[in-house]
C-alpha cells in the first residue's frame, strides 16, 4: 500500500481540498493519520467496525486495547455517549483540548472501538487540523496514537511514517504538535472520578473545576500481579519503550547529577553509546555520553520527549540514563511516561 502525505499549508482551499480527500479515504473504510495538539492520532470511520479493526492491524496493537473517539465539539460527543451534569460541565471547561472523558457509552458505538466495554473515551481536539478533519468530514474518528504498538508516540509526521508508511492510507502533516504526550483520560463512569492516564489537563485543574477530590493514576496501579485487570486496557502493556534500557535516576537534585555522571562515565567506558536526558538548568553538569536538553520546564520537556526517545533509537543508543521531574501539574504526565519507559530501571536518590 502506498501512504499518501499531504502537508497542511497557509493555503485554505488547498486545505480544504485535502480534508476533502482525507473524508474520501475515510468513507471507503481507510487510514488517515493527523496531528492533534497531544500527539499525532491514525484515524477510522468510528461507526464502521472493519475500519476501526484496520488500525489494530496497521499497529500491531492488541485488540483489547479500546480507542479514543474524537468529535468536532461536545454536543457532537454527546451522541455517542451519557454525559451527566459533572461531564457536561468537564466538557465545558477543557474541550476543545488535551482531556479524553471516559463514559457509558451509546448503542451507536461499534464493539470494535470498545473491545466490547460498556463505557468509550470521548475527546474533542483543539488542533486546528484535527478541528477541520472532524468539521470537514463530519465524522466521528477513531484514532490512537499513530505509532507502531509499543514505540513511542509521535509528534512529527516523520515520526508516523518512520512507524507506518505502507500501512495506512494517507497522513496530514502540519506543524509538530505542542503538547507532546497523550490526553489526560479522566474515567466519569464510576462513582469516583479517576485519572487512567495523567496529561496536560492535571489532576489540579479538574480538582477545581469538579470541587472534588479526583484519584489519580498513580494510585490506581497495583503492584504487580497477572491478575493486572487495569481499568484503561492500555495501562497494562509497556510503553513508549526505546530499545535502549532507560535509567530514570529521581530525588535530591545535586546527588541525582552525581549517580548520573557516575553512571554514565561507567557505561561509556564499558564502551556503550549512552544518552542523558536532562533539564537546561542541569544539562551542562554532565561529562560523558550525549545530552539532550529537554527544555526548561516539564512543558517543554514533555514536548520534548518521545521525539529525544526516537532518537536515541535512531542514533543507536545502549543506554539512556534519565532525570526525574516533580510530579505536579504537567509533572505528573512526564514522569507517568518516562516510569513506564523505564520499567524496572528507577533509582531514587
Ligand atoms: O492524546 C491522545 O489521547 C491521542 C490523540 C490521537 O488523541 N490518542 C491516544 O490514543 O493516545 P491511544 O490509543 O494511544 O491511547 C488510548 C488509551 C489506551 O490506554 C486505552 O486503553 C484507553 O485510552 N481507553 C480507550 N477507551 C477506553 C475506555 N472505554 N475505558 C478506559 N480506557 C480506555
Ligand atoms: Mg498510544
Amino acid at each position: 500500500m502506498k501512504t499518501i502525505t499531504e502537508y497542511i499549508t497557509t493555503d485554505e482551499k488547498k486545505n480544504r481540498e485535502i480534508f476533502a480527500q482525507a473524508k474520501e479515504v475515510l468513507k471507503q473504510g481507510g487510514l488517515v493519520a493527523f496531528p492533534t495538539e497531544t500527539v499525532y492520532g491514525l484515524g477510522a470511520d468510528a461507526l464502521n467496525p472493519d475500519a476501526c479493526t484496520r488500525i489494530y492491524e496497521a499497529k500491531g496493537r492488541p485488540t483489547d486495547n479500546p480507542l479514543i473517539v474524537h468529535a468536532k465539539d461536545a454536543a457532537t460527543a454527546k451522541k455517542l455517549a451519557e454525559f451527566d451534569e459533572k461531564s457536561v460541565t468537564l466538557a465545558d471547561c477543557f474541550w476543545p483540548g488535551p482531556l479524553t472523558i471516559v463514559l457509558k457509552r451509546k448503542p451507536c458505538v461499534p464493539d470494535a472501538v470498545t473491545g466490547g466495554l460498556d463505557t468509550v473515551a470521548v475527546r474533542v481536539p483543539a488542533h486546528l487540523t484535527a478541528q477541520g478533519l472532524l468539521k470537514e468530514s463530519d465524522m466521528f474518528i477513531a484514532a490512537p496514537s499513530a505509532n507502531l504498538s509499543g514505540r513511542p508516540s509521535p509528534t512529527e509526521a516523520e515520526h508516523v511514517l518512520a512507524d507506518l508508511s505502507g500501512r495506512i492510507d494517507m497522513v496530514i502533516a502540519d506543524d509538530s504538535v505542542n503538547v507532546g504526550l497523550e490526553s489526560t483520560i479522566l474515567d466519569m463512569s464510576s462513582e469516583t472520578p479517576a485519572i487512567l492516564r495523567p496529561g496536560a489537563v492535571t489532576k489540579e485543574q479538574i480538582e477545581a473545576v469538579l470541587g472534588e477530590p479526583v484519584r489519580a493514576a498513580k494510585d490506581l496501579v497495583p503492584e504487580s500481579g497477572d491478575d493486572f485487570s487495569p481499568k484503561a486496557p492500555g495501562m497494562k502493556y509497556r510503553h513508549y519503550a526505546p530499545k535502549a534500557e532507560l535509567f530514570l535516576i529521581c530525588g535530591n537534585k545535586d546527588r541525582a547529577t552525581g549517580l548520573i555522571n557516575t553512571l554514565a562515565a561507567e557505561a561509556v567506558a564499558m564502551g556503550k553509546k549512552t544518552f542523558i536526558l536532562a533539564g537546561s538548568e542541569t544539562a551542562g553538569k554532565y561529562k560523558d555520553g550525549e545530552v539532550i536538553d529537554l527544555g526548561g520546564n516539564a512543558f517543554e520537556a514533555s514536548a520534548q520527549l518521545f521525539k529525544a526517545l526516537r532518537r536515541c533509537d535512531e542514533e543507536g543508543a545502549q543506554v539512556i540514563i534519565s532525570e526525574g521531574f516533580e510530579e505536579k501539574g504537567m509533572g505528573r504526565a512526564l514522569m507517568n511516561r518516562l516510569i513506564k519507559a523505564a520499567g524496572d530501571n528507577i533509582i531514587s536518590v
